[in-house]
């Protein structure tokens, strides 16, 4: 029998996979081996529901799951639908994953902001001390600000216009394969964008994830801003956990 109290759920719906796993809440890893199944097209809410839905029942989970989402999420309703179904806007997800999923404590919020909360707890220093922004870089850009750990939530960083374009139209990483980009082109384009953030924010640290931060070497090294540059240190598992973490731990109101 599991433990609810050191194990928690998490779900990060991305726009390509929707992942999900038992997560340790005392070590911030995973208990087992993560579950994927794709992102169904079109991801509308009652489509994302399904499968989050079949992910906690192949994990054989009755507690509480939180879910990451790639939408501003306030009072439990999607604000907003960037990379997913536009079906999602006003939605609202406590109603949808109740009536998905068997009825327990639900809670859901900002992918990026749950990679922050992960991060800050579990991860690199930076996210820790100071004020930090993380961002991921996937088929959009997250956004998390952090001051001595704690969230602001909701900043949409990746919407940023700069020379005239959102700043994840620019330099995501979905952009980096859709333009077949090498990591000095791609690099260029994210060290133009972190130059903007930069002056707008002055952070203490950048900590940068996403499935790309696995390859940091490649690209970390050719930025130029004078902010630290840091890799996330949970990489690409840091929504689910910080999913699993807001709704066992109920960090956010
Ligand atoms: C969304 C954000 C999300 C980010 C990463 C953006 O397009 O607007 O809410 O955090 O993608 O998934």
């Amino acid at each position: 029998m599991i433990d609810m109290t050191q194990f928690g759920f998490g779900i990060d719906v991305g726009g390509s996979g929707i992942k999900g796993g038992i997560v340790d809440l005392s070590t911030g890893e995973l208990a087992e081996e993560r579950i994927k199944i794709l992102t169904p097209q079109p991801a509308t809410p009652d489509a994302v529901g399904a499968t989050v839905a079949k992910i906690v029942a192949q994990a054989d989970w009755e507690g509480p799951v939180g879910i990451a989402l790639p939408s501003v999420i306030k009072k439990q309703h999607a604000l907003t639908a960037a990379n997913i179904d536009p079906t999602w806007v006003n939605t609202d997800v406590q109603e949808l994953f109740q009536r998905h999923l068997t009825a327990r404590e639900i809670f859901v919020l900002n992918d990026a902001d749950a990679a922050g909360i992960a991060e800050a707890n579990f991860g690199a220093q930076e996210a820790n001390t100071g004020s930090a922004i993380l961002l991921t870089f996937g088929t959009g850009i997250g956004s998390a600000f952090l001051l001595n750990g704690e969230l602001f939530p909701n900043t949409e960083l990746g919407h940023l216009m700069i020379d005239g374009k959102e700043a994840e139209h620019r330099a995501s990483s979905a952009v980096k394969d859709r333009k077949g980009l090498s990591y000095p082109e791609w690099a260029a384009r994210v060290d133009r964008v972190l130059h903007e953030f930069e002056a707008l924010f002055q952070p203490d640290a950048f900590i940068v994830g996403g499935g790309i931060s696995r390859k940091h070497e490649k690209w970390v090294p050719l930025l130029t801003v004078s902010t630290p540059v840091v890799p996330a240190e949970l990489r690409n598992q840091a929504g689910i956990v910080g999913a699993a973490m807001a709704v066992e731990k109920r960090l956010l109101p």
